[in-house]
């Protein structure tokens, strides 16, 4: 902004110019009149002086509101309303008129500067990474989920390195700076984490202000990916988990029809067999469905009540027959005050029976199952809760294996756990359960010691009623 003027420079000028342009004439007509002796000389004289004063007093009424003008018109520029108009109407007109220009003005200015901060503000929420380049290909802005996407852990600023030197879209940012239409690019980042990503590579013209020429919208579409090998996964499993036993199945009735139709010993044991068989696939079926009404159900929260102390009691009973086959015991702590839970009573009793399951088939034969329930405090951003930690003194699980253990199908050791009659669902119905329960899960195993599988749920009253 310019400083204040203090308006028009060399007053005395001013008002001398302005007198004299006033006086002149008349000046020079009452000396003509006076030369022909048309008027005397010493009215000439003064009617001349009082011209003069005339005019040097226009000229100063003339140079104060030039002040005066000057002045608004600093004020209009500096967003401040005239505090003294010029006198001389033509003049106060443009003082107003510079005024209201100036409110004009600035409205606008704040309207746009409104806009592109709404324009900053909804680039900078987007879900999906935005990169603008400049027309060598460097980086000028980023928005949010660009930086957290490409910002190294424990770096603090990001590194678009690899993504820029991908010459595929290295290729598309020159086609793009050139001229050429928008672009989607297929990029696949291999560190630190393989991340599939596809980049639109869209032109600007005319260029952002700060120089930005072409923008990248990237979508990850590694999630989608893996969630489509994992569908993929699954229907193989489930086909493979099937096929196994039909095929023993068919090939047994083929015995039976064929070389054993006439040895009832034989009979009698291909049928137990037979029946085993039969067994396990309804067993799988079952849990494949009851896997999938969970996950339909995921979303909606739990409704009912679930008391975990009677629960854990018993279905601890109802496995007492399978745990002292394999001679073990087990030793259930459940502390005072767990009480009741919002949560659905059937699917808990699921989460209690697989866990407790597990531990029978693969604790240590002879050994140890512990149970413990007990109600937490509320700490940090968790409220209270209760956990219920099952644990057993088994082989335990390598560490490798145990982030996997809750996917569909997982299994550490598959041949010993089909022949013990596990289909690797139980531990996915689990996590399912609890991500419908807000809970979570957690496996504690060391080689050679057992495993400890710890549920935690939020202790949310049950609704009344
Ligand atoms: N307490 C445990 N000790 C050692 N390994 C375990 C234990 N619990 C689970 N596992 C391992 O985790 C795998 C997955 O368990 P999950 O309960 O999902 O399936 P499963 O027991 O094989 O079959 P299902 O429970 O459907 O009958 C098991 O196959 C086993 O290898
Ligand atoms: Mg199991």
């Amino acid at each position: 902004m310019a400083p204040p003027s203090e308006g028009p420079r060399r007053p005395a000028l001013l008002v001398a110019g302005t007198a004299a342009a006033i006086a002149a004439a008349p000046a020079a007509i009452l000396a003509a009149l006076a030369a022909f002796d048309r008027i005397p000389h010493t009215a000439a004289a003064w009617l001349a002086l009082g011209v003069a004063a005339a005019g040097v007093l226009a000229g100063l009424i003339w140079y104060r509101d030039l002040v005066r003008l000057s002045r608004a018109l600093d004020r209009a520029e500096a967003g401040r309303p005239p505090d003294d108009l010029p006198r001389l109407p033509p003049l106060r007109r443009v003082a107003e008129a510079a005024d209201r220009l100036a409110s004009s003005i600035r409205a606008q200015g704040q309207e746009v500067d409104r806009l592109s901060r709404a324009a900053v503000r909804i680039v900078e929420g987007l879900p999906d990474p935005l990169i603008v380049l400049d027309r060598e290909g460097r980086p000028v802005t980023l928005n949010a989920a660009a930086r957290e996407a490409f910002t190294p852990p424990g770096a603090s600023v990001p590194d678009l390195g690899a993504l820029l030197r991908h010459p595929a879209l290295r290729a598309a940012v020159d086609r793009a700076a050139a001229g050429g239409p928008s672009e989607s690019v297929a990029v696949t980042l291999p560190v630190p984490v393989e991340r599939e990503l596809v980049v639109q590579v869209i032109g600007l013209d005319p260029p952002l202000p700060d120089g930005g020429r072409i923008l990248l919208v990237l979508s990850d579409r590694t999630r989608e990916r893996r969630i489509e090998q994992m569908r993929a996964d699954f229907i193989a499993n489930a086909n493979h988990e099937l096929r196994t036993p039909l095929a023993s199945l068919m090939g047994f009735i083929e015995t039976l029809r064929g070389p054993a139709a006439d040895d009832p010993e034989a009979q009698a044991r291909f049928l137990g067999i037979m029946a085993e068989q039969a067994q396990r696939m309804s067993r799988l079926i079952e849990d494949m469905l009851s896997l999938s009404r969970i996950e339909m159900s995921e979303h909606t929260p739990p409704r009912g009540s679930a008391d975990l102390a009677a629960l854990v009691r018993r279905t601890a009973e109802a496995l007492e027959p399978r745990v002292a086959a394999r001679r073990m015991r087990i030793e259930l702590a459940v502390a005072d005050g767990v009480r009741p839970i919002l949560a659905d009573p059937d699917q808990l009793a699921q989460v209690v029976a697989n866990l407790l399951d597990n531990a029978v088939k693969y604790g240590r034969e002879g050994g140890r199952i512990g149970v413990r329930l007990a109600s937490t405090p509320a700490s940090g951003a968790r409220p209270a809760g209760i956990t219920l930690a099952v644990s057993d003194d088994g082989p335990g699980i390598p560490r490798q294996h145990i982030p996997r253990l809750t996917e569909r199908f997982y299994r550490v050791d598959a041949a010993r756990s089909r022949a013990i009659g596990g289909t690797g669902l139980g531990l996915a119905i689990v996590k399912h359960i609890l991500n419908r329960h807000r809970g979570s899960l957690e496996i504690a195993s060391e080689e050679g010691k057992g495993s400890t599988f710890t549920v935690w749920l939020p202790a949310t009253e049950p609704e009344r009623g």
